[in-house]
């Protein structure tokens, strides 16, 4: 969702929040702004629609001078993307400025109140009436401080905002309410930054020798932020003990590394994120999954009669293929549900039901709603995440963390794969633990885990076929993505992958589905992508290639290396390594990241941000 960063300190504070804003854009980039008090105590606002570099265009004209400030990237919500409902957002008098993540579910009415009061109105956002109503509270003599406390008191819903006061040009507020949007705040050497997430923090902890002590603003929480120090308090005023964890920079560092694009970045990281996903989670001697951080007894694992595996997007298609592992090597009944749909829903959660959250962020809003749902009907409830700290690991009994390190593509790559490899450990370790497998079937699935990285490896080294392939494929405006079983989620991945970098339309499909209605689709201008690994489905699979290829349909094939029975068939192939069916899921993935990659790249897509979309979705 929308970034936020605010610096108090000795240096300009615009360097500062500006590189801050552009470490964060991968929350949303539809505008961005900054609003600096200026040694006369002045408060400045400089906005642009679209991207942080906007703000830089004319730098020199641009740049206010001040140590103390606001900035915003922003995903809209209330209010098209304009210089009008950019933030920072201010009051009637240009005192108060105000920068905010979520949504104010009561606006209108607050809106209404404030107009009948005498306020007027610039803009379409619900954060307008944030500002107007730290001014209310000012005006009715209260401290900025109070007046904000106060304002965050009059709200529903789920949000973080932070202010800033004309002529106070030593001290910013912000708060967090619900779990839309998180608030970490460093101090170090006389300057304090806050920011919606770590990446905003670097200038300090660069100043600091690699490391910082960082606080994470819990919900119901406001904190104050001067050249003196943080001061924590709870919205009554009652001032809060905060336990800062030591964060370094590695854990904060976003860096493309010589890559054109994050997301090949990423992409090309994947063997070493499924390697990370493993360590400490499977004993190389005995060929076994250890888990030490799981957070269920023996005897809670025997007593679980079935699991059920939630995401959003990305980590939906890998809660699918979940399913399909739980079932047959965890030996539990196992559902796959969207958690947009499921947190609406009555679902029948009993004490051994357990629920596997999965999500790279951990803020999804979806995902952390129905986490909450699953929490209060009593169910165990384990989150799969890349994110320490965050809402789905505050709220889930355990936390099996990924250890992709960041990802800022807002196109989901490592993550994808690095939840596939523990979704199978978990699946190993169910079934190892309920008896269901026995210690030789236990090790030949953890062997094949463990060449994974080196499969994976192999299959990035030569990127010349999926260029290839790209440039075959990008003149056509229909894609449908076809797999069976285990491989029928990366089917929707893949689609899911080019839809939203190159813009181009494209279904995911189980291949089995295809004669039950989207056959009608295919004519020659649609591409049909089949994945055909060798597995216990490849036969059915080639069926349904030749029932397109029967009516002149194109096919782009992944195939096994070796495969000469389809190979003549299809019109384009790409080829993964032979594979025991459990880590076939990942090796798919490879080409298909690849390919729509480069489509993206061939129809001159912004890869790394594509257009209306953002990295965490904290909003419903
Ligand atoms: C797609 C993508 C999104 C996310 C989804 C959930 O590439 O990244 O579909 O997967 O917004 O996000 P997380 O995993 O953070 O809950």
């Amino acid at each position: 969702m929308c970034g936020i960063v605010g610096y108090v300190g000795k240096q300009d504070a615009w360097p500062i929040i500006y590189e801050g804003l552009r470490r964060l854009e991968y929350r949303g980039y539809d505008s961005a702004g900054i609003a600096i008090v200026n040694g006369q105590g002045d408060l400045q606002v400089r906005k642009t629609v679209g991207k942080v570099h906007g703000l830089d265009e004319t730098t020199i004209a641009n740049q206010l001078q001040g140590s103390v400030g606001l900035g915003h990237t922003r995903w809209a919500t209330h209010g098209r993307p304009s210089h009008e409902n950019a933030h920072p957002h201010i009051d009637c008098q240009s005192r108060i400025a105000v920068v905010h993540n979520g949504i104010v579910e009561n606006y209108l009415e607050l809106k209404q109140q404030l107009i009948d009061a005498g306020h007027s109105f610039y803009s379409e956002t619900d954060t307008e009436v944030l500002t107007h109503l730290v001014e209310e509270g000012m005006e009715q003599g209260l401290s900025f401080q109070d007046a904000f406390r106060r304002m965050g008191n009059l709200l529903k819903g789920s949000q973080a905002i932070s202010a800033v006061l004309q002529g106070h040009d030593s001290e910013i507020c912000a708060l967090r309410l619900g779990h839309a949007g998180g608030i970490v705040v460093a101090h170090a050497d006389g300057q304090a930054i806050i920011g919606s997430d770590l990446p905003a923090l670097l200038p300090l902890l660069k100043a600091e020798s690699n490391a910082g002590q960082v606080g994470f603003l819990e919900t119901g929480e406001m904190v104050v932020l001067t050249t003196a120090g943080v001061q924590y308090q709870d919205l009554d005023g009652n001032p809060i003990e905060k336990e800062p964890r030591l964060v370094t920079q590695e854990e904060v560092l976003v860096d493309k590394a010589g890559y054109q694009h994050f997301m090949l970045k990423e992409i090309m990281e994947q063997p070493q994120a499924v390697a990370s996903a493993m360590r400490e989670r499977v004993n190389f001697e005995t060929r076994q999954v250890v888990f030490p951080d799981f957070p269920l007894t023996s005897q809670e694992i025997a007593d679980l009669e079935r699991v059920v595996l939630i995401g959003c997007g990305t980590s939906l298609n890998a809660a699918l293929v979940g399913r399909y592992l739980v079932e047959r090597y965890g030996g539990l009944p196992a559902e796959a549900e969207s958690a947009s749909e499921y947190r609406y829903r009555d679902p029948f959660i009993g004490p051994n039901t357990l629920v596997v959250s999965i999500g790279q962020s951990g803020e999804t809003a979806d995902t952390v709603a129905a986490m909450q749902m699953v929490k209060d009907k009593g169910g165990r409830l384990i989150t799969i995440c890349n994110t320490e700290g965050s809402q789905a690991s505050r709220i889930a009994d355990g936390s099996l963390y990924m250890r992709s390190g960041i990802e800022v593509g807002v196109a989901s790559t490592k993550t994808f794969v690095a939840s596939l490899t523990i979704l199978n450990l978990l699946a190993i370790f169910l079934g190892k633990s309920r008896g269901t497998l026995d210690i030789s079937t236990t090790q030949e699935l953890v062997d094949g885990l463990t060449k994974l990285p080196r499969l994976m490896g192999d299959l990035l080294a030569d990127i010349a076929p999926y260029k290839q392939v790209a440039h075959e494929y990008a003149k056509f405006d229909k894609f449908l993505f076809l797999g069976r079983g285990i491989i029928a989620p990366i089917a929707y991945e893949g689609a899911l992958k080019l839809k939203e970098i190159s813009y181009i339309h494209a279904e995911g499909y189980p291949a089995g589905e295809m004669k039950h209605g989207p056959i009608a689709l295919v004519d020659n201008a649609i591409a049909i992508v089949a994945l055909a690994p060798k597995d216990s489905l490849y036969d059915k699979v080639a069926n349904n290639v030749k029932e397109v290829k029967a009516r002149d349909g194109c096919v782009l094939s992944v195939l096994t290396e070796g495969d000469t029975q389809l190979a003549v068939d299809v019109d384009h192939a790409l080829y993964i390594p032979d594979a025991p069916e459990h880590v076939l899921p990942m090796l798919v993935t490879v080409p298909m990241q690849m390919v729509a990659y480069h489509i993206a790249l061939l129809r001159d897509r912004d890869v790394d941000q594509p257009r209306n979309l953002a990295k965490s979705v904290t909003v419903e």
